[in-house]
């Protein structure tokens, strides 16, 4: 198992010397490597069994920094940048011969971002390169937010992970590139479309496929848990003849007469607050996936804010 700690100094040491490192960030933890290093970042790929087609996202803590990779900042991110950053966005922007193609795919795009989360701050300040960091799961799972999800999944591979408690935004950044020089949402997430149009007016959102193989977290299953998720009706199902005991619901608010066990139940938030939803969401699904149970009826939330970005990914949980 990997050592759990508070360390800048011993994850900056190992990260310096080309290893890997779990890290925390508001949105959900990182695996983490030397972006400029290829032999660093292909250990990423096999923890992960990721894919190597799957490009990864480059955190750093700085402007400054990030044009020392990149060539340059279009007008519109730098505005978004100035906005949001530190925090849940993803800008793709050109890269330069810094990033090795292995982080990137090969694309002329880098995902960046500069997280916001103290230590990974801290962290990211005492490192004179950035870290490729993908969500710290085995490819295709949910993401985790605290430490001991990391650990549970991924600490035989990994030698430490930073822990900076429960992630509090608990969904991945919203990922934002332009095409022709127009803005496009790659993937919807921890910042709402509704607070990046009122920076740089309309986006258009790029729908998932399930055939484009350069972007696999796009893809349309994804984040999926063990168990089967539905987002048919409760009703529905158990008209089906499935037994209550054999049901898990995950719900937007209180449950009344339900006839679910109460142990079967996850609600995201009492009081129907998406932010708090968000938080809960990946610990619900691996909720559910600790339980014995046939199916998970999901509850999608009202399509608006970050109710979009987490109706995302319960879709693509049942796909
Ligand atoms: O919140 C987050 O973004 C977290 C934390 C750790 O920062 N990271 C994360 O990374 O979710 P990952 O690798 O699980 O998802 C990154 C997504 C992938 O779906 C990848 O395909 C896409 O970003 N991506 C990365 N670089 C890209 C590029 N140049 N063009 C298009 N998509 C890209
Ligand atoms: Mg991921």
């Amino acid at each position: 198992m990997a050592i759990i700690g508070t360390d800048i100094l011993k994850a900056k040491e190992i990260l310096t010397a080309g290893g890997l490192v779990a890290i925390p960030t508001e949105t959900v933890y990182g695996l983490a490597a030397n972006a400029f290093d290829a032999s660093a970042a292909s250990k990423i790929f096999e923890a992960k069994n990721r894919p190597s087609f799957d490009p990864l996202i480059a955190h750093t803590d700085t402007l400054e920094k990030i044009r020392t990779f990149t060539n340059g900042i279009p007008e519109r991110a730098q505005l978004l940048a100035e906005r949001f950053w530190p925090g849940p966005l993803t800008l793709l922007l050109e890269r330069n011969e810094r990033i090795p193609d292995l982080v990137n795919s090969g694309l002329e795009h880098v995902a960046v971002r500069i997280p916001n989360h103290p230590l990974t701050l801290e962290l990211l300040g005492e490192l004179d390169f950035p870290l490729a960091a993908p969500s710290a799961n085995p490819f295709g799972y949910v993401s985790p937010t605290c430490a001991k999800h990391v650990n549970d999944q991924l600490g035989e591979k990994i030698p430490y992970i930073l822990d900076g408690g429960h992630s509090n935004v608990g969904i991945e950044s919203t990922i934002i590139g332009f095409e022709n020089g127009e803005p496009m949402v790659y993937r919807l997430g921890g910042l709402s479309v509704e607070a990046v149009e009122e920076v740089i007016g309309a986006v258009k959102v790029r729908p998932h496929s399930s055939s484009n193989p350069k972007a696999p977290g796009m893809l349309k299953s994804h984040y999926s848990p063990d168990k089967k998720v539905t987002l048919d009706s409760l009703d529905s199902v158990l008209a089906k003849g499935v037994a209550p005991e054999r049901v898990g619901v995950l719900t937007f608010g209180t449950l009344t007469d339900c006839p679910i066990p109460e142990r079967n139940r996850f609600v995201l938030s009492e009081n129907g607050d998406m932010a708090e939803a968000a938080t809960r969401l990946f610990s619900g699904l691996r909720y559910m996936d600790s339980l014995d149970l046939d199916v998970v009826v999901a509850e999608l939330l009202p399509e608006e804010g970050l109710g979009r970005a987490i109706n995302d990914r319960l879709r693509r949980s049942a796909a």
